[in-house]
């Protein structure tokens, strides 16, 4: 696994050689086959996320006493605000006005919470909410059929991995360190987050069946995986976890 050191260089790196200008990757061009009321939410919804995890990198980088994650956290706001100007661009190109989803708001707004426990924040930003647009961007890039848009999706995604990986880096160090019912605390509070915003994507990307069993069934279990990996319980409590 990388260290911090190499993760920052690596965010040195790719923060001085981002390409300023947007429109040279070309003009938009999504499948006409698919909705643009589906095409505003889902980039919206994208947007919204940059513009929230750059909030808690900016305020973040104030708060952690490690001077390389600051300065991580610092890149990584800047990284976020550029990914937000590449949807925000996308949106316009296309002619439509960013609208956020009331129930997705609610869900960054809470992980933005200052009453919100640090480590639960990163933990729901860094690796269930980047990890979930990770997979989501993916996907809206096979629907749309956009060669720009994909073209997009391969700058953002190089960053969010590595965004991913220092969530992970951070947490798996200190989360252990918490006691058990602080833990198990967290994990109902992300459990519940994770929920309310699949519930809302799955309503708005016409994706039939009871949401919450195919939620639970389908992808929470890789999402157990993540926070197993930011070390939020060990192998032998997953079971009590997963009870919860
Ligand atoms: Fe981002
Ligand atoms: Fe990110």
């Amino acid at each position: 696994m990388e260290t911090l050191s190499v993760l920052l260089s690596k965010a040195r790196l790719e923060s001085a050689s981002y390409p300023g200008v947007v429109s040279s990757i070309g003009a938009p061009a999504p499948r006409r086959i698919v909705p643009r009321r589906v095409i505003r939410w889902i980039v919206s919804q994208f947007l919204a996320g940059e513009l929230a995890t750059a909030a808690f990198c900016e305020r973040m980088a104030k708060h952690v006493s490690d001077v390389q994650a600051r300065e991580f956290l610092t890149l990584q706001g800047m990284d976020e605000r550029r990914h937000a100007a590449l949807y925000r661009w996308y949106l316009e190109c296309l002619d439509l006005t960013p609208a956020p989803s009331l129930s997705i708001s609610k869900c960054y707004d809470a992980a933005l919470s200052p009453s919100t426990h640090p480590l639960a924040a990163i933990l729901a930003f860094h690796v269930i909410l980047e990890r979930d647009n990770l997979r989501l961007q993916s996907i809206a890039e096979t629907w749309f059929g956009c060669r720009v848009y994909s073209e997009m999706g391969t700058r953002i995604r190089r960053d969010e991995a590595r965004h991913v990986a220092f969530g992970r880096l951070y947490l798996q160090e200190r989360l252990p360190l918490l006691p058990l019912t602080e833990r198990q605390e967290i994990y109902r509070w992300v459990r519940g987050l994770w929920f309310e915003a699949g519930r809302e994507i799955l309503a708005n990307c016409l994706v039939p069946g009871p949401a919450d069993w195919l939620l639970e069934k389908t992808q929470w279990p890789s999402r157990i995986r993540d926070l197993e990996l930011a070390g939020l319980f060990s192998g032998e409590e997953r079971e009590e976890f997963r009870r919860l």
